[in-house]
């Protein structure tokens, strides 16, 4: 199921070709899926590093479509001034220094989010050598979010063995990535985004699960009236979806327990698209589900920015990041 879902979004970001910025190019993992990427030709690349160090580790690895792609050295970098004038026009009123900014536009990380933030990319991939955090703070602060939301957050999809779950044994979980304790407002917001990301790149009609510890009311308590209240601002802010909560997994997940205990929903033991009350339940979640039980877990796509960035697990392999892109590509093609 997998390999039918990525051959499907390979097909789709080859008919309307983006490209992708990649600044980890040194990287051993990124270099040898930027190989495969050209010569799929889903996508075009630009490969942040030095010009030398690219060369020798395509001579290394005998990768021979390299050349294909655009390298930018980011210490000798002709359109360094560019970006710096648009950093201080983005941040000056935060306090950033032209020096700083000389300073920062050097890191490959900041440079890929400024290149998304000008137009010269459409979308990035970066994260197999950074951690999350490092990743997303130049995303946040330059690429920033889309209007009408403030929250950015990480959907996973999850190709599950046991076909009885979602559309097939294919799922949808968020926020497994980004942001640690959503409030109500911001957990609605996650609950639309993951909607919008189900329906543009898993390509199902999502049936969104509030997940919480009680199910309609069964348990008392300001973590439960947190979800109540973003299953119903979610209702108010897209009334297309199809979504409801709170309720917990077993009853999201099993057709006689939701009957049981959320009888008349029509999300109940049918939902194909979950989403978690906190960062903690969901990376927690998603981890135990594709260890224990043996899923295939794509992501996390970022939802939510302005333009499309994603971050790979430090423990990503070439085949991750070649999905990764793959997705993105197609995240660009919607923006
Ligand atoms: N959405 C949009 N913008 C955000 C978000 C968000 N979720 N969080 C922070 N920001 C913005 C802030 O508004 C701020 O913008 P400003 O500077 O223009 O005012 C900027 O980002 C920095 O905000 P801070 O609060 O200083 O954020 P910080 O840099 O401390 O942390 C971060 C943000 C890195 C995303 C943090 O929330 C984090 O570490 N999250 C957990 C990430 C993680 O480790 N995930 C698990 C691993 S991933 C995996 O296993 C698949």
């Amino acid at each position: 199921m997998v390999a039918q879902f990525l051959e499907r979004v390979k097909a789709q970001a080859k008919g309307d070709k983006k490209r992708i910025v990649l600044p980890e190019a040194y990287e051993e993992r990124t270099i040898k899926a930027a190989n495969t990427i050209l010569e799929e030709g889903f996508s075009d690349l630009i490969l942040i590093g030095n010009p030398e160090e690219i060369r020798a580790q395509a001579e290394k690895y005998d990768l021979k479509n390299i050349g294909q792609a655009t390298v930018i050295d980011p210490k000798n970098n002709p359109e360094k001034e560019k970006y710096v004038e648009l950093m201080l026009q983005l941040r000056a009123s935060k306090g950033l220094t032209r020096e700083q900014a000389e300073r920062l536009i050097e890191d490959p990380l900041y440079l890929g989010a400024l290149m998304v933030k000008a137009g010269d990319a459409d979308g990035e991939v970066a994260g197999a050598n950074n951690a999350t955090g490092d990743v997303l703070r130049p995303a946040f602060q330059y690429v920033k979010t889309v209007p009408g939301v403030s929250v950015v957050s990480g959907a996973m999809l999850m190709f599950i063995p046991d076909t009885q779950f979602g559309e097939n044994g294919f799922m949808v979980f968020a926020d497994v990535a980004v942001h640690p304790n959503p409030t109500a407002p911001e957990l609605a917001q996650i609950a639309v985004s993951t909607g919008k990301t189900t329906r543009a790149i898993a390509g199902f009609e999502p049936r969104i699960a509030m997940l919480s510890f009680s199910t309609k009311g069964s348990a008392k308590h300001e973590m439960v009236d947190k979800v109540v209240e973003a299953t119903r601002l979610a209702h108010e802010m897209d009334p297309s979806l199809q979504l409801d909560g709170e309720m917990q997994s077993d009853a999201a997940l099993i057709p006689g327990i939701g009957l049981k205990k959320a009888p008349g929903s029509k999300i109940a033991g049918k939902a194909n698209v979950l989403v978690f009350p906190s960062l903690d339940v969901g990376n927690i979640s998603y981890k135990m589900v594709q260890r224990m039980a043996h899923a295939e877990a794509i992501g996390p796509i970022l939802q939510g920015m302005a333009a499309p960035i994603n971050d790979l697990s430090r423990g990503c392999s070439v085949s991750d990041i070649v999905a990764l892109v793959a997705i993105t590509c197609c995240q660009a093609q919607m923006h």
